[in-house]
Parts: structure tokens; C-alpha cells; sequence
């Protein structure tokens, strides 16, 4: 059996705000963000729209799309909802603290009446985690067949927006992709890509959390919940501390690369391309140097979103998948980083 992804979609809300906009309310520059960062505007959801509304129209797009490409044998993207065996929703910016689960919402929007659902809280690695954790779960049981993967976020809602250090890193949106078990050969670690079959080929996924601190909202949860009568002068918000993250980054994505390329006897040459979390131009163009993977290989679109966390690296793979530029054959990357500290990345063929 084999896991193919058979469609993509993303949601991006239409409010834009740009580095020059976001200097007229806070001490900083374009010139300082883009050479910092590599990242130009971001995209943020209006008060009302909330991450399921950013899931829901993100996971329809990969419906839709599922069904106008005659991949699933379907022709009505609702009726192919209601086909799911399960949908799994990575975030770290849910409708509601804890409970109820955001995916119950998504799953009841789209009319996913079998589909179990559950949230996937990996930080910035949910997307990679939640697809390995799909695919485990389609392949454990012979009667699941269909699941949708979504990666969203509203990290504006948890963003201090006084805090120039964080702020103008942050930005909203969604990415979903429609996954479907197939008939085929499942092979032995290190044989995946020589036996040239389609779909989700193997994840790699690991933690450090001795890191824990980096990457933190310190208030509203069991470890230092809000006290009755106390006064909330900023919402709870992401702290960080730039240099780790950033150390640890390039860390792992070079040497989940590198795994990658070892285990499965690849070269550069063989990979299309490598879809990494979208949080710093910087941190992939340091990433790729000690690689010596040419910058072109590396998919970016942070100039436009800045970094959405979950979402990232799903709106780029349907950016990539709606404008052609992923061929049938071809092996992707992806690669991530997040909170927790976690890291992962996936092996595609499309
Ligand atoms: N505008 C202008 N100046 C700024 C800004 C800003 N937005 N932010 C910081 N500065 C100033 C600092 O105050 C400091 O000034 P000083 O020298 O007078 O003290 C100076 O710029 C340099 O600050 P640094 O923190 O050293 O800047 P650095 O080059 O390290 O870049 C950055 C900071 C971009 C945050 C970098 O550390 C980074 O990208 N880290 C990784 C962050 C990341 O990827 N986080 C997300 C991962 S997980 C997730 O996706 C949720």
C-alpha cells in the first residue's frame, strides 16, 4: 500500500501588510526585516476568521482540486468528504483552549460524517508530523482508505505586537492536502526511492527538549494559568530567543537533509525540489551553504507570508502544485523546525 497525495489547497486571508506598513506602527524597517529575514509582508485574518475558518477553506481547495484532476475517482468534492476516514489538523493557534478540538470543527464544516478528527500540536513541525501520523494511520487498518492533513494557523493572535523581535516574523494562512492509500508495494528502509513509487516515501521526525524555553507562551496553561481578579495588560503571546532558534534550525534541517540523502543513496541532483518551513530566508541560505545545495533548489515564499508555522510548508507545496512547477516523478523535500524544540521532514514523490 502506498499514501498519495492527491490534492492541495490553501487559504491565505486578504488583509496584507506590508514592512513599511508594519514600520508605521512599530521601531522598525523594510530594509532591517528583508536582510534579516528575507520576508516582505504577511497576511492577517480579520477578527472574525478564526484557524477552522482558515482550515476548512484551505482543506475545500484540496477537495476540490482531488476531484477536478480526476485523482479519486469522485466528482463531487462534498461527496468526497464525506468518504474521510480521518482528518488531522496541525496548529498551535486553536479556536478554543485545549477543548473542543479545532479538527471536530473543520470535520463538521466540511460534512466529514465518518472522518475521526484530531489536533496535532508539533509547533512549527505540526504539518510534518501530521502527515507521517495520516499516513501510519491509513496504513494500520486495511478498511481506512481517505484522510485530509491540514496545517493552520492565526499566530497573529498570539503575537506581542510591541515586540519588534517577533512581530514582524509572523503571519496568518492555511495549507491542506488530501491523502489517499493505494494499491501498491511497501519497501524496505533505504528502497523507497529506487523502487520509484509515488506518494509519501518516509519521514524522518525528531525533538530536542532541552530547548523548550526557545520557543513559549508562559501564560494560560496548567503550569501558570491566569488567577482570578488578576488584570491582563497583553494576551498571551510567543517569546523567543532568536539566537537558539536560529542555531537549531540550521542545525537540523542540514542534517535532515543530509540523513535523507545517506539512507536513500541521493544526490542533489536527484531532488527537484526542497520545500522548507518558511521562517528565515537566512536560516535555509545558511542551511544550503554548509550542504552546498544551490539556493534555487529551495522553495521560498516568506516574502509574501512571512512565517504561518503549520501552514508554511503546505501552501507552498500547493503553490508549487497549482502553477505546474511539480512534475509527476518528481522527489521533494520537505523540512522543518519548531517549538519545542521539534524538527522533521518528509520524502515525496509526486
Ligand atoms: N527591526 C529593527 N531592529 C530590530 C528588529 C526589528 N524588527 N528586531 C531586532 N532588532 C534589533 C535588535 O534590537 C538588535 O539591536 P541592538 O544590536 O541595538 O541590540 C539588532 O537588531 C540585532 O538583533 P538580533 O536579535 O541579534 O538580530 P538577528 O540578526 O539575530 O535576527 C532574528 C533576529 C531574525 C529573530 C533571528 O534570530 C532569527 O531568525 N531567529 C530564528 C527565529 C525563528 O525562525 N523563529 C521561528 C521558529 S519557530 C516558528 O516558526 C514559530
Amino acid at each position: 500500500m502506498v499514501i498519495k497525495i492527491a490534492g492541495t489547497g490553501r487559504a491565505v486571508p486578504s488583509t496584507r501588510v506590508s514592512n513599511k506598513e508594519l514600520a508605521e506602527q512599530i521601531d522598525t524597517s523594510d530594509e532591517w526585516i528583508r536582510s534579516h529575514t528575507g520576508i516582505g509582508a504577511r497576511h492577517i485574518a480579520p477578527e472574525t476568521i478564526s484557524v477552522s475558518d482558515l482550515a476548512v477553506e484551505a482543506a475545500r481547495g484540496a477537495l476540490k482540486l482531488a476531484v477536478e484532476r480526476a485523482e479519486v475517482g469522485e466528482t463531487d468534492p462534498e461527496k468526497l468528504a464525506e468518504t474521510l476516514d480521518f482528518i488531522v489538523l496541525g496548529t498551535t493557534t486553536q479556536d478554543y483552549y485545549g477543548c473542543p478540538p479545532t479538527c471536530c470543527l473543520v470535520q463538521h464544516q466540511l460534512g466529514a460524517k465518518k472522518a475521526a478528527a484530531m489536533d496535532l500540536a508539533a509547533a512549527c513541525s505540526s504539518f510534518i508530523y501530521s502527515i507521517e501520523t495520516a499516513a501510519a494511520l491509513l496504513l494500520a487498518d486495511p478498511r481506512r482508505k481517505r484522510a485530509l492533513v491540514i496545517g493552520a494557523e492565526t499566530l497573529s493572535r498570539i503575537t506581542n505586537w510591541n515586540d519588534r523581535g517577533t512581530c514582524v516574523l509572523f503571519g496568518d494562512g492555511a495549507g491542506a492536502v488530501f491523502l489517499e492509500k493505494q494499491d501498491g508495494k511497501q519497501e524496505e528502509p533505504g528502497e523507497a526511492v529506487s523502487s520509484g513509487r509515488r506518494g509519501l516515501l518516509r519521514t524522518i521526525l525528531g525533538a530536542d527538549g532541552s530547548g523548550w524555553e526557545n520557543l513559549i507562551i508562559r501564560r494560560g496553561g496548567s503550569r501558570n494559568p491566569w488567577k482570578p481578579g488578576e488584570t491582563v495588560d497583553i494576551p498571551p503571546h510567543v517569546e523567543m530567543n532568536g539566537h537558539a532558534v536560529y542555531n537549531f534550525a540550521v542545525k537540523v534541517i542540514t542534517e535532515t537533509i543530509e540523513q535523507f540523502m545517506e539512507e536513500e543513496s541521493l544526490t542533489i541532483h536527484d531532488i527537484a525540489r526542497i520545500i522548507p518551513h518558511q521562517a528565515n530566508a537566512r536560516i535555509i541560505q545558511a542551511a544550503g551553504k554548509r550542504l552546498k545545495i544551490p539556493e534555487e533548489k529551495f522553495y521560498l515564499n516568506m516574502e509574501e507570508y512571512a512565517n504561518t508555522s503549520s501552514a508554511s510548508i503546505p501552501i507552498a507545496l500547493d503553490e508549487l502544485n497549482r502553477s505546474g512547477q511539480l512534475r509527476r516523478g518528481d522527489l521533494i523535500i520537505t523540512v522543518g523546525f519548531g517549538g519545542g524544540l521539534t524538527y522533521g521532514g518528509n520524502l515525496i514523490r509526486w
